[in-house]
């Protein structure tokens, strides 16, 4: 059965990691006779030039039919703030298609510790495993601008919460068994309501897992201070989305971090955590790691291949391994030689 693949590769560096990581994907349909179908579609800012809206119908339609949505990345300056944004096109994409849960993991590769800006002895062995909440809080809720004076409401329900909770006590079961809850219950009523839905949760379904509560200003400190005390972070939309970018610097580089978005179904989104990185668009320097590993997750979440999955997996670490680097660490290589790297080790 062939597995349908939505390419949505967008804006600045989006079109070149998701080239890149296309070549991974292709050499390991070959290798595991895989039966893998990309069709691009227009998305993001790509898509407002060419029909004016940053999610045409065609292309959500070719996605809610899709087995797996691969996307590299929207935005950037010539699409400004106060206009038709691509970024709109992606928030209404995650949420059409209910993918409320991000999964956002942080690794840091041993070859790579001596990169980090941070002490190689604080932030040895760090492997987190972020759940961002993704499709509620402040970036759903009504957005109203009146003369001098504008809001964002910020909503959760209990459902969004525990479907949330969830996702992070389950993964948490198959890792060292801990979940950290960030939020900012001592100022805000959501993540009060947070707090206790998860805590209520812990107590009747998930008891055998190690909870704790972390107040979001305080994490974002120990999160450099003391990394390796976090397993799995569970948090809502908008400060996983902060914490995530800030973790990315544990891991050496935001290029490297990947990402699923994740429903109730099998249908998945894609995608590296970084943006369009304007400032290094169209000179194929990126580093296309994140949107590699972003790959190997889709084979592993929507189409269930899970030992092509490892297969990239272990190829990203030994090119690293190897001292294959991009310039965002310090090394030589394109972005498209950084991809024919992983390709040259998926074999060994
Ligand atoms: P960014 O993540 O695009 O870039 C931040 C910094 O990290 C830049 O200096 C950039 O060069 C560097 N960087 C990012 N990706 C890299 C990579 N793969 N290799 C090497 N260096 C990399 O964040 P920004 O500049 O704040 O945002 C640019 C645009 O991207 C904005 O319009 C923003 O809304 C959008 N954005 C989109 C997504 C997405 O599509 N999922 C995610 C984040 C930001
Ligand atoms: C991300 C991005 C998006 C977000 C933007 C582009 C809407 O920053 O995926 O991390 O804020 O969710
Ligand atoms: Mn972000």
């Amino acid at each position: 059965m062939t597995h349908n693949i939505v390419l949505l590769p967008g804006d600045g560096v989006g079109p070149e990691v998701t080239s890149a990581a296309v070549l991974v994907l292709e050499a390991v349909a070959d290798q595991f006779s895989l039966p893998l179908s990309f069709t691009q579609y227009d998305f993001g800012g790509a898509a407002i030039d060419a029909c004016g809206e940053p999610l045409p119908d065609e292309t959500l339609a070719a996605c809610r039919d899709a087995d797996a949505i691969f996307l590299g990345a929207v935005g950037g300056p010539k699409w400004g703030v106060n206009t038709k944004r691509p970024e709109a096109g992606l928030l209404t994409l995650r949420s059409e298609l209910g993918l409320f849960a991000n999964l956002r993991p942080v690794k840091l590769h041993p070859a790579l510790a001596a990169h980090s800006p941070l002490k190689e002895e604080r932030i040895k062995g760090v492997d987190i495993l972020i759940l961002r909440e993704l499709t509620g809080g402040m970036y759903f809720g009504a957005k109203k601008r009146s003369g001098d004076t504008a809001s964002d409401l910020c909503e959760y329900s209990k459902f969004e919460i525990i479907r949330a909770a969830r996702v992070a006590f389950e993964a948490a079961r198959g890792r060292r068994n801990h979940v950290t809850s960030i939020d900012k219950a001592n100022v805000l009523e959501t993540s009060r309501l947070w707090r206790e839905t998860v805590i209520a949760l812990h107590e009747k379904e998930y008891a055998d897992v190690e909870l704790r509560h972390e107040l979001v200003d305080s994490a974002a400190m120990k999160l450099i201070t003391n990394p390796g005390s976090y397993d799995v972070i569970l948090t809502e939309n908008l400060f996983g989305d902060i914490l995530s970018d800030e973790c990315s610097v544990l891991a050496g580089s935001i290029g490297l971090l990947g990402s699923a978005s994740l429903g109730s179904g099998s249908l998945g989104l894609y995608e590296p955590i970084h943006g369009s990185a304007p400032d290094i668009a169209g000179q194929n320097i990126a580093n296309p790691i994140g949107t590699i590993a972003s790959a190997a997750m889709m084979l592993r979440y929507s189409l269930k291949q899970t030992e092509a999955a490892d297969t990239v997996d272990s190829a990203i670490f030994a090119a690293l391994d190897g001292g294959q680097l991009t310039c965002d660490l310090g090394g030589k290589l394109s972005c498209t030689q950084m991809a024919e790297a992983v390709v040259a080790h998926l074999k060994s």
